[in-house]
Formats: structure tokens, sequence, C-alpha cells
């Protein structure tokens, strides 16, 4: 069984959470909370594991208008989803990690007033990938998914199913030839915002 270390997945009910219960089915899985990722434990904790693939969902939850918009708040977003990327990045020298797939979001194609910071993180998520997947070609693959609103599966025609975020990422996983890229899952709802 492959071995798959998620990086998130703490908010019951959250996007995330969903994810990591899916994959416990298909996957020996690990899964670092918050808490996890800033203890002493965690480089240790993930050499130990040896994963084959990581799944970052990390997020801070962070809207306010943009004229309300204040630099703490824009940091913390950052650091919730670029820390994991980078810290794995970092310790690729000790591992034999096949895909990392982190989960942007489609509102990285554009910007809505209270999203302001999202748009931001989700850009500059996608960059940083792009960014990776150059840094570790050939050893390590990074992509992104990038979902609009999700909801449990068939409850609201209006959302994305969860079903659809999974297979995209473990697409991701095992495809060999796809790296330094993403799947926007919005069923076309960023070519009407633009
Ligand atoms: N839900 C959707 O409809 C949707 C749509 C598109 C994209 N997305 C994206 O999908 C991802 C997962 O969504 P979600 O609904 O699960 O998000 P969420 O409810 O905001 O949960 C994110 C979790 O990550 C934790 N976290 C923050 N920094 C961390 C770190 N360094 N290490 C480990 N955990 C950390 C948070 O802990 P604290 O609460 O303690 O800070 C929280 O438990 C997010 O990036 C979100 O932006 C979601």
């Amino acid at each position: 069984m492959k071995r798959l270390l998620c990086i998130g997945g703490g908010n019951v009910n959250g996007l995330g959470q969903y994810l990591f219960n899916k994959a416990e089915h298909q996957y020996q899985v690990l899964r670092i909370s918050k808490s996890d990722f800033f203890s002493d434990c965690f480089e240790s904790e993930v050499i130990r594991f040896q994963p084959d693939y990581v799944l970052i969902t990390s997020a801070s939850s962070y809207k306010v208008d943009l004229p309300n918009i204040d630099y703490q708040g824009v940091d913390k977003a950052f650091q919730s989803r670029l820390l994991p990327l980078y810290k794995i990045g970092a310790l690729l020298d000790r591992l034999s990690v096949d895909s990392v797939v982190v989960i942007s979001g489609a509102a990285s194609n554009f910007i809505i007033n209270t999203y302001c910071a999202l748009s931001l993180v989700n850009t500059a998520t996608e960059v940083a990938v792009r960014y990776l997947a150059q840094e570790f070609m050939g050893r390590t693959r990074f992509n992104y998914v990038s979902p609009w609103r999700v909801g449990a599966n068939g409850a609201d025609p209006e959302k994305i199913c969860v079903d659809d975020v999974y297979s995209a990422i473990t697409f991701l996983f095992t495809n060999q030839s796809i790296n330094g890229t993403g799947i926007l899952i919005d069923r076309g709802f960023s070519m009407n915002v633009k």
C-alpha cells in the first residue's frame, strides 16, 4: 500500500478532512495537524513515515472585505499554505516522494472582494508549485488542484462534489508526466467571472 502524508484536514466538515477520510481507504495515511506541523517532531515523523505522496490541504480561513484587510491576516493565510509546501521541499533530500499535490482554489483566477486574501494565496500557491516542480524535476512532481466551492457529494448542485476533487488528486499522484501545473475544477465558472 502506498504511503500518503496529509498536511491539514483539521477542520471537521472541511474539504481537507473529507479528502483525508477518503484517502484512508486507499493509502496508508499519516495526517499532520497544525500542532504536529509546528512541533519539534515534524521532521523526524515525516522521515520515519517515508511517504510516496504528499497532499497539502492546510489553510487559514481569512475572509475580510478589501478595505479591512490587514497584514497579519494575509501573512497567516500565506504561511498556512506555503510553509508546508516549502518545508516538504526542504526535506526532499531525505525522502523519496513521487508526487506532491496542494489544494489551491478557483479564486486564483479572479478576485472577489471578501476573498481577496484567498485569491492572493491561491495565486502564490500556484507560482510556488511551478517553482518547486522545476527545482525538483526528475525526482518529485509538484502539482495543484483548484476547486470552486466544494460540497458533500450531490448535496448542492451549485457546488463541486468531493469525489471529483479526490479523483483529480489521485490522478496527479499517479500520472508520471504531469508536473508543475494543475487542474481547475469549477464546471467552467471562472470563465464567466474573468
Ligand atoms: N471548502 C471548499 O469549498 C474549498 C474550495 C476551494 C478550495 N479550498 C481549499 O481547500 C483546502 C482545504 O479546505 P478546508 O475546507 O479543509 O479548509 P479549512 O476548513 O480552512 O481547514 C484548513 C485546516 O488547515 C489547518 N492548518 C493551518 N495551517 C496548518 C499547517 N501549517 N499545518 C497543518 N494544518 C494547518 C487549519 O488549522 P486551524 O483552523 O487551527 O488554523 C485547519 O484545520 C484549503 O486550502 C481551502 O482554501 C476549499
